[in-house]
């Protein structure tokens, strides 16, 4: 595959990683639908106390199953990971270590609520290896917090992001959100700028999803909140993409900044490139050499499987030749590496004239790359690409 040089570039050979799922959180955000369960949902037969031994139960059944293969990203996300005590993830990450080693500078990552660390938990993570840390700040602006249901004081938010870097902290990535309801123009401002006063390595920010299902997408339905029009979310893109840049973190894929190519997430690099990484937990996915496949979803299920000794997977499929392409084109279209236009069928490539003279991307080496416009109308330009 021809691929642009960068941390996890290889000819003929893919990168691997481990996603480790863990699904707890103190109270569930009312926009989000990931599998994660408060205490009370959690129900019989799951706790948090025994779920660093679940999860490495399994990894060395999928190690005994796949053997020894150098990993070199390891992503713990949730949920809220550092729901769970520090020491339970580096038992979690040694597992990994001893059963399928870790690489030389592999990149470990974990997710954290700001409200869930303390200067001792962040200091126990990093000598036991976690080498980056991503924080959930979503919003600097009290209102905007109370809609989302997050339950963090923003004001939290600096000391948290010292105790990291005091604890040694090497990447510092925060997650915000933007376009929820009521959120003006001036107060994402003041989000993205109190974030880039934390000079985080990294900083992803997503537009708000009403997710079916979820109690905020009930309230959107009964008219109780209502949801910015397409125009307002593409200017708030736009600030945040200015704002960004001047401060000298650059987009290197649709939702995400880096400092410089050190600072991007080469885990979720990892899976834009369709590299294999494999799924511990309860409803993870993994993808392996062509393969998907899932585990079951509820943590109970998940340790009554593995304490049977039968396989957490639920679910799989084959991925065929043509859906790999399809997923090249989407996600390669998103990344500022941009997608190779050798990827492109016949009839793609004849639109590659009309999608540049539209002024949506540019072509640099054989490459398409998607303007600042063309980022808001991603989707379409890929429409375009594969129709
Ligand atoms: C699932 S969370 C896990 C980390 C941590 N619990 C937190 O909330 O920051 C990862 C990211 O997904 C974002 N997210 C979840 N649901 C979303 C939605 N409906 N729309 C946009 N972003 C969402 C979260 O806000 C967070 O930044
Ligand atoms: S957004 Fe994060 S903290 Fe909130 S419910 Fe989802 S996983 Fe938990």
């Amino acid at each position: 595959m021809n691929r642009p040089e960068g941390p996890l570039s290889r000819t003929g050979e893919r990168a691997f990683g481990l996603y480790v799922h863990v699904p707890f959180c103190t109270v569930r955000c009312g926009y989000c639908d990931f599998n994660t369960y408060t205490s009370d949902e959690l129900g019989e037969g799951a706790t948090r106390a025994a779920y660093a031994d679940t999860a490495i139960s399994e990894i060395v059944r999928a190690g005994a199953e796949r053997g020894r293969r150098p990993v070199e990203t390891v992503f713990f996300g949730g949920g809220t990971p550092t729901q769970l005590p520090s020491a339970d993830l580096v038992r979690i990450l040694d597992a990994i270590d001893d059963v399928f080693g870790l690489a030389d500078g592999v990149e470990v990552t974990t997710e954290a609520n700001p409200d869930s660390v303390t200067p001792e938990s962040l200091a126990t993570l990093r000598a036991g290896g976690f080498n980056r840390i991503s924080f959930g700040v979503q919003s600097a602006v009290p209102h905007v917090l109370a809609t989302l249901e997050r339950t963090h004081d923003p004001a939290g938010v600096p000391q948290a992001v010292r105790w990291a870097r005091e604890a040694g902290f090497e990447q510092l990535s925060v997650d915000l959100i933007y376009g929820t309801p009521g959120e003006s123009m001036a107060d994402w401002r003041a989000s993205v700028e109190q974030a880039i006063a934390l000079e985080p390595d990294h900083v992803s920010a997503y537009a708000l999803i009403v997710e079916q299902g979820t109690a905020f997408a009930r309230k959107v339905r009964r008219g109780e909140v209502v949801m910015p029009d397409d125009d307002e979310t593409a200017d708030k893109y736009v600030l945040a993409d200015e704002l960004l840049m001047s401060a000298g973190l650059g987009w290197y894929e649709l939702s995400n900044w880096a400092r410089d190519e050190t600072a991007q997430c080469r885990h979720n690099v990892l899976y834009w490139h369709s590299d294999d990484w494999l799924g511990i937990g309860p409803g993870a996915h993994s993808h392996v050499g062509g393969q998907r496949w899932w585990n079951v979803k509820h943590p109970a299920a998940y340790a009554q499987r593995l304490a049977a000794g039968d396989s957490p997977r639920q679910d799989g499929e084959s991925i065929d030749d043509p859906t790999a392409h399809l997923e090249r084109i989407m996600l390669e279209t998103r990344l500022r590496s941009g997608l190779d236009l050798s990827a492109l069928s016949p009839a793609g490539r004849d639109e590659v004239g009309d999608i540049v003279r539209r002024e949506l991307a540019t072509v640099h080496d054989d490459r398409l790359v998607l303007t600042r416009p063309g980022r808001l109308l991603a989707d379409a330009v890929v429409r375009q690409l594969v129709d």
